[in-house]
């Protein structure tokens, strides 16, 4: 995978990859990256990026020639790349998607700040406008770093497997509560996972699973394929857990 970041902030975008297990990604070739400063496109002394609006209104977009020049200097497009504009407006990200993005070679990623990015540019090169939730960020730069942080989770030897086949939104299960070994505390562990009999421990995590995901996301849960046999399973869990 190889990401191509198009944005006004190049330092700020490029301290993602210094650290941890995203430095370690790059190291190991499990995906690379180009970070593009817009601005060295800018126009006039001043390197110009941005402009009113027809309409009026107080706020500055970013300028169509400009991104327009940044973008086509640097882009590389092939049959299998996507160019991303993250934008409140997209379509919200969730695992389904970041799963489809990591299928592919090379996202180009499209940062604009002001109060967004001339409409010409993404009706001719943008594929997909992706929005990270119903907020309003200053400027994509984060959006990018969330896209990018759950993208390389899918990749190739990134991460364990089975990090990923027990995580939340599997399933469109959330995750069972996780208790660490300390003794200190062991008086709050549900009994079951101290017996340490695999096969209870495993049915008990499921069923709490479905408890949290019931309790906290019923709009996950109306997702879930084996609604009416796993409600069942909950009654059991909650007389065994709560009941007398
Ligand atoms: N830019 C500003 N806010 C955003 C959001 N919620 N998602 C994606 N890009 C954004």
């Amino acid at each position: 995978m190889h990401f191509s970041i198009f944005t006004l902030f190049p330092e700020f975008m490029k301290n993602f990859f210094k650290y941890s297990i995203f430095k370690r990604g790059v190291q190991n070739n499990i995906f690379n990256y180009n970070v593009h400063d817009i601005r060295k496109h800018g126009i006039g002394n001043y390197n110009k990026v941005d402009d009113y609006c027809y309409g009026g209104g107080s706020g500055m977009l970013m300028r169509y020639d400009v991104l327009k020049e940044c973008y086509l200097k640097n882009a590389i497009k092939s049959d299998n790349s996507k160019t991303i504009f993250v934008s409140p407006r997209g379509t919200k990200l969730d695992t389904d998607l970041v799963q489809d993005l990591a299928k592919l070679d090379h996202l180009h990623l499209i940062s604009a700040n002001y109060e967004g990015l001339d409409q010409r540019f993404i009706d001719r090169y943008v594929d997909l406008e992706v929005s990270i939730g119903d907020y309003v960020l200053t400027g994509g730069e984060l959006p990018i770093m969330v896209l990018i942080n759950c993208v390389c989770r899918y990749l190739e030897n990134f991460l364990q497997c089975e990090s990923l086949t027990e995580e939340s939104f599997n399933h469109h299960l959330l995750e069972y509560d996780q208790y660490t070994k300390s003794n200190s505390f062991e008086e709050k562990v549900p009994l079951v996972l101290r017996e340490g009999n695999h096969r209870a421990i495993k049915q008990w995590q499921h069923e709490n699973s479905i408890l949290i995901t019931f309790l906290r996301r019923i709009d996950l849960w109306k997702k879930h394929p084996h609604q009416r046999a796993e409600i069942e399973k909950i009654k059991d869990y909650l007389f065994r857990e709560y009941g007398e």
